[in-house]
C-alpha cells in the first residue's frame, strides 16, 4: 500500500483515456479515421511533452475490448493505423529512450499486428526515459480476470498483492494521475484496478488538441490535490512535517 504525502508537483504515472478523436473530424466534415490520425499526432506530441517534464511512465488507452463494437471499417482502420504507427515511429522513439509496452489481449489480432507489437517490444526493452504503456485490445475487467485466472491455473492464493503481480501493468507503480479528454466523466473499463487512488483530471479538450498547455492544466491540477490514501488530513500533515 503506498503511503500517503504531499502532493508530488510533477506525477510518476499518468494515465490518459484519449478521447474525442471521432468528434474532432466530424467538426471538420472529415471521416472519423482522419481524427484517429490526428490522435496519433497528439500521443507524439504527449510523449514529447512527459518525458521532458520528468514523467517515467506515460499510459494510454487506444482500443478498449469493446472497441471491437465499431462500424467494421472504423475497426480496420484502427488496425492498419496501429501497424503505419509502428513502422514509422518505433525507430524514434527507440532513439527518444522510450520504452514500448503493449497492454492488453493478443486474440482476435492479426498475425502482422502481433509481431509488430512483440518486435517494437524487443527493440525498445532496455530504454529507461520513459515507459510507454499503450493498451491495445484491453479492458479492466479483462486483466483482473486474466490476473485471477492466471493465479487459479498455478494454484495460488488470491490476494490483493498476487493480483497486482498477476496485471498487465505489473511492470509500473499505480497511476498517479488519470485524464480523460473529451469533456466526458467516465472510466470506460480503463485502469479499473490500478486507479484506485489515482487523481482524477477530465479536460473538454479533444484528444487530437490536447497540447503542452492542457498537459500542464493537468499536472498543476494533480499537485493541487491532498493524496490521503484513506488518512485524514491532519494525518498527512502531520506525515509531511517530519
Ligand atoms: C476515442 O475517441 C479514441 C479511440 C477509440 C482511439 C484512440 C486512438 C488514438 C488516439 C490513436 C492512437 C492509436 C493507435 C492505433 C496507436 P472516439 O473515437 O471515441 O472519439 P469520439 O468520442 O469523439 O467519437
Amino acid at each position: 500500500m503506498r503511503k500517503p504525502s504531499s502532493p508530488a508537483s510533477v506525477p510518476q504515472h499518468v494515465a490518459i483515456v484519449m478521447d474525442g478523436n471521432g468528434r474532432w473530424a466530424r467538426k471538420r466534415f472529415m471521416p472519423r479515421l482522419a481524427g484517429h490520425r490526428q490522435g496519433v499526432e497528439s500521443l507524439k506530441r504527449c510523449v514529447r511533452a512527459c518525458a521532458a517534464r520528468g514523467i517515467r511512465v506515460l499510459t494510454v488507452f487506444a482500443f478498449s475490448s469493446e472497441n471491437w463494437n465499431r462500424p467494421e471499417d472504423e475497426v480496420s482502420g484502427l488496425m492498419e493505423l496501429l501497424g503505419k504507427a509502428l513502422a514509422r515511429e518505433v525507430p524514434q522513439l527507440h532513439a527518444d529512450g522510450v520504452q514500448l509496452h503493449f497492454v492488453g489481449s493478443r486474440s482476435g489480432l492479426s498475425d502482422g499486428v502481433r509481431q509488430g507489437l512483440d518486435e517494437a517490444e524487443r527493440t525498445t526493452q532496455g530504454n529507461q526515459r520513459l515507459i510507454l504503456n499503450v493498451c491495445f485490445n484491453y479492458g479492466g475487467r479483462w486483466d483482473i480476470a486474466q490476473a485471477a485466472a492466471a493465479l487459479a491455473e498455478c494454484g495460488e492464493p488470491i490476494t490483493e498483492a498476487s493480483l497486482s503481480g498477476a496485471m498487465a501493468l505489473h511492470h509500473v507503480p499505480d497511476p498517479d494521475l488519470v485524464i480523460r479528454t473529451g469533456g466526458e466523466f467516465r472510466i470506460s473499463n480503463f485502469l479499473l484496478w490500478q486507479s484506485a487512488y489515482s487523481e482524477f483530471h477530465f479536460s473538454d479538450a479533444l484528444w487530437p488538441d490536447f497540447d503542452e498547455a492542457a498537459l500542464d492544466g493537468a499536472i498543476a491540477d494533480f499537485a493541487s490535490r491532498e493524496r490521503r490514501f484513506g488518512q485524514t488530513s491532519e494525518q498527512v500533515q502531520q506525515d509531511g512535517e517530519c
